[in-house]
């Protein structure tokens, strides 16, 4: 009668591949707390660490509009249940907060239902809670986080989704700086054309990179961290991110890009140390703007 679920941050479009690429981090990550009760509905019954900011409407919450979707999918119209929603991770981060959210909350109540639906029949409910989030339903943030891994979105119409291995030694860097940039700006920005010249370029990165990872090809995968559609427009929107991904790449990271929608960036380093040093050399930079980060360091 009581589910407590974690599900964690994701970076998504990992450099090249915009929508569909994605990967889970260890930390952060949101928690869903649920008790059943015995009247049916869906009571938001507190939400912690987000400054009074998300609905508790439960009609307009994204957490408990994928919850309510998954019982009318399931035709269950008497079951009751109090959600506790812990946001530990800030809004408007590009570390999949939302996406967080809205997995963390459908797998607990699909865990309370005795799991009627396996994790990939669980996707597109929890890929409409992006939709209630930033107006665009993609999968990259929470494809990964609640299935794990690397994930590839190969469509999306059907959506066909499927998980690469990557090399153990492969570290993630994230660093948050104490910035927020809305998905949604994040999205209009960008362009709806792309010339050919940089689909070649693109394409051939996307097979770059998976090759590299699942090859544990260190060049490759550096080789072929490079976005020439969505970055370019994107970088304006994060100060001093061509110092902090140089400072980066200076301290031996393979590569560095924004975390999704930003402002958070990441890298990929090969070892943990590395991954370590080169997260201080970006904090550095973004302190010498006097911008405070966050440093998460995590295998993939
Ligand atoms: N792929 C999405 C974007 C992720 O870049 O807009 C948003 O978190």
């Amino acid at each position: 009668n009581y589910i407590k679920a974690f599900a964690p941050a994701t970076v998504a479009n990992v450099a090249c591949g915009f929508d569909i690429f994605g990967f889970a981090v260890d930390e952060p990550g949101d928690v869903v707390e649920i008790y059943r009760r015995d009247e049916p509905g869906i009571v938001i019954a507190d939400i912690t660490g987000d400054e009074g900011r998300l609905p508790r409407d439960p009609l307009r919450n994204a957490v408990t509009v994928v919850m309510l979707r998954l019982l009318d999918h399931l035709k269950i119209f008497d079951f009751g249940c109090e959600v506790i929603l812990h946001k530990n991770m800030p809004l408007g981060s590009g570390m999949g907060s939302s996406a967080a959210s809205a997995v963390a909350g459908i797998f607990a109540l699909n865990e309370l239902l005795g799991q009627p639906l396996t994790r990939q029949q669980l996707l597109p409910f929890a890929m409409e809670g992006e939709r209630i989030a930033c107006g665009s339903a993609h999968a990259d943030n929470v494809g990964p986080s609640l299935m794990g891994g690397f994930l590839v979105i190969r469509s999306y119409q059907p959506l066909d989704v499927f998980r690469i291995t990557v090399p153990e030694n492969l570290y993630c860097t994230l660093v948050n700086p104490d910035i927020e940039v809305n998905t949604k700006d994040a999205r209009f920005i960008l362009r709806n054309e792309v010339s050919l010249k940089n689909a070649i370029s693109q394409m051939g990165n996307v097979a770059g990179l998976i090759a590299g990872l699942m090859q544990e090809d260190y060049d490759l995968i550096s080789r072929s961290m490079v976005d020439v559609i969505v970055e370019p427009i994107r970088a304006i929107l994060i100060p001093e991110f061509n110092e902090v991904k140089q400072a980066a790449i200076a301290q031996g990271a393979l590569g560095c890009s924004i975390s999704g929608a930003g402002p958070s960036m990441f890298t990929l380093s090969k070892g943990r140390e590395t991954a370590e040093r080169v997260g201080k050399a970006m904090q550095q930079k973004f302190a010498e703007a006097e911008i405070d980060s966050k440093i998460y360091v995590s295998a993939i």
